[in-house]
């Protein structure tokens, strides 16, 4: 008998209740030294000398295009197929996000589209991992650094996932994470900025924290924490949030490796099938696994689509369709009028991927039937036809 197989789960231990627990008895909820660990812990993984922990992964990006000065009049390069908000940071702080298609393998922006979508008022590029894909981030920092703009990576979906022997967070001036939960590991809300920027790192940290230069209440003389250099938000991560993170941060390579194993479970049982197309991931890429996006092969529609994720969820198997394109989101539509057609690559795949049940703790036999069911809709769809 199997139980409701549910979409993402994430994994904590005793581990991370202990952390939790010696916050609150420490009486120092914010800003203590899970915070300073924890920032450390994921800027080492990404082999980036600072980190900034904040509420939000959409915060972590919104800060560094603010520190990079990015706002009305500018445009900034990005994808059409992610999760909204790596496009809606982009709107929040005044300028506008100019979409390029995408490469229908990686299903990351096509670099030559990158380079031919630059123009006067580009001010940067924002990359997206989709589903943890480190694919091309190398080809966007070199089109970057040739246009002189900075390239920054939304690695929220890529943390522990490397490229050639490099991290995911270090390709751009800036990287950001995101510890939603059901991502590989979770602080449940947060976010980090990791950077090799001092002064990058420095108006994130103020931005941050009210706009305040100096981060503790001691530090800079009385009066700092009332010192405020700049408009500032509150977007802090609290201490027991923290306390998670550094719990999860020392046992992410555990929780990496029971990721693999699902994957590579969920690959070799869906390898041979005709109807669907797999994830790519290159030789030189170490995959930390965010989710596992199936796409059924092309002929099919959104409409066999959705009926299939709906009896998924029937059969109590978690399935998502991530993602909807951006530009078609209603929002957009009404921001800048009806863009179907303008990104057919992104269009036609978001059209026909589903997110399969995912997580650390997966069981081999859950997956099987995960794989069971869904083969089993495909063929029951087909039968119908
Ligand atoms: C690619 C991408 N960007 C940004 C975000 C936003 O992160 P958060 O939900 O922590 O604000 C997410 C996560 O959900 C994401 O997947």
């Amino acid at each position: 008998m199997i139980d409701d197989i549910p979409l993402s789960r994430p994994d904590i231990t005793k581990a991370e209740e202990d952390c939790v627990l010696e916050v609150l008895r420490s009486g120092r909820l914010s800003q203590g030294p899970f915070l300073e660990e924890f920032e450390e812990l994921v800027a080492a993984r990404a082999s980036c000398s600072h980190g900034v922990a904040v509420s939000s992964g959409t915060d972590g990006l919104c800060l560094a295009l603010r520190a990079l000065g990015i706002g009305p009049g500018d445009e900034v390069v990005t994808t059409p197929f992610s999760f909204v908000a790596s496009a809606n940071v982009i709107l929040m702080v005044g300028a506008t996000p100019r979409f390029v298609d995408i490469c229908p393998s990686s299903l990351n922006m096509d670099p030559a589209k990158v380079e031919a979508a630059i123009g006067p008022r580009t001010k940067a590029i924002l990359a997206v991992e989709a589903f943890g894909n480190p694919t091309h981030m190398e080809a966007y920092a070199a089109i970057a650094a040739r246009h002189e703009i900075p390239l920054i990576e939304d690695c929220c979906e890529a943390l522990g996932t490397t490229h050639k022997g490099r991290s995911c967070g270090q390709f751009g001036r800036a990287g950001v994470f995101g510890f939603y939960p059901n991502k590989q590991i979770t602080t449940g809300e947060g976010g980090m900025i990791v950077t090799d920027d001092d002064t990058l790192a420095s108006v994130c940290r103020s931005l941050r924290n009210q706009g305040r230069s100096k981060q503790q209440a001691g530090e800079g003389g009385l009066g700092a924490w009332l010192a405020h250099e700049r408009l500032g938000y509150n977007c802090r991560m609290s201490e027991l949030n923290a306390a998670v993170g550094v719990a999860q941060m020392r046992r992410l390579d555990e929780i990496i490796e029971a990721r693999q194993r699902v994957a590579q479970s969920y690959m070799k049982r869906m390898m041979y099938n005709e109807h669907l197309i797999l994830p790519t991931v290159d030789q030189e890429t170490g995959m930390s696994w965010f989710v596992f996006v199936v796409r059924l092969a092309t002929g099919w529609g959104p409409e066999e689509r959705d009926r299939i994720i709906k009896s998924l969820h029937r059969h109590d198997v978690g399935a998502a369709n991530y993602f909807p394109c951006i530009h078609l989101q209603p929002y957009y539509r009404r921001l800048f009028g009806e863009m179907a057609g303008a990104f057919p690559i992104a269009e036609s795949v978001s059209q026909r991927t589903i997110a399969l049940p995912f997580h650390s703790r997966l069981t081999d036999k859950e997956v099987g039937f995960a794989v069971q069911t869904l083969e089993l809709m495909i063929d029951r769809e087909g039968l119908s036809r």
